[in-house]
């Protein structure tokens, strides 16, 4: 009796802790499935890494593909289901990610 409640209280609370930072993170897990666990190992060569990209700039690519103003088959389908809220925090995690993009400043080779 005593074990079924504890057990029955943590999955309360395991599910409430999922509901703040890990809400975003459930919400990746579909597009793991192309982008990589990480964001940074997509599962194919013409599928882009995202981890570390500028937030707003996922957020416009996604904005773009759900109003249909950026057309590619796959991300429309993944996109036409996102609220504006649900577009706001994938993009905030999946930029909060560490990258192995690099961005070289053009100066370093024009003088
Ligand atoms: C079925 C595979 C698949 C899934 C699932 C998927 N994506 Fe994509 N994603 C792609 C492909 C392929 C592209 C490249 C499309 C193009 O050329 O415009 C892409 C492109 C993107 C881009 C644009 C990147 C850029 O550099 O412009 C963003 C942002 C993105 N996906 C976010 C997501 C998010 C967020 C999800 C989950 C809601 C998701 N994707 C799920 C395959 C997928």
């Amino acid at each position: 009796m005593k074990a079924s409640l504890l057990i029955a209280l943590l999955a309360v609370v395991s599910a409430s802790a999922h509901a703040g930072a890990g809400a975003a993170a459930q919400k990746a897990e579909v597009c793991a499935a192309c982008h990589g666990a990480d964001f940074n190992t997509p599962i194919s060569a013409d599928i882009p890494r995202l981890a570390g990209q500028y937030p707003d700039y996922l957020a416009r690519a996604l904005t773009d593909y759900k109003s249909g103003a950026r057309k590619n088959a796959l991300m429309n389908g993944q996109a036409e289901g996102l609220s504006a809220q649900d577009i706001t925090e994938l993009s905030a995690y999946i930029g909060a990610l560490p990258s192995s993009l690099i961005v070289i400043p053009l100066h370093r080779f024009i003088r």
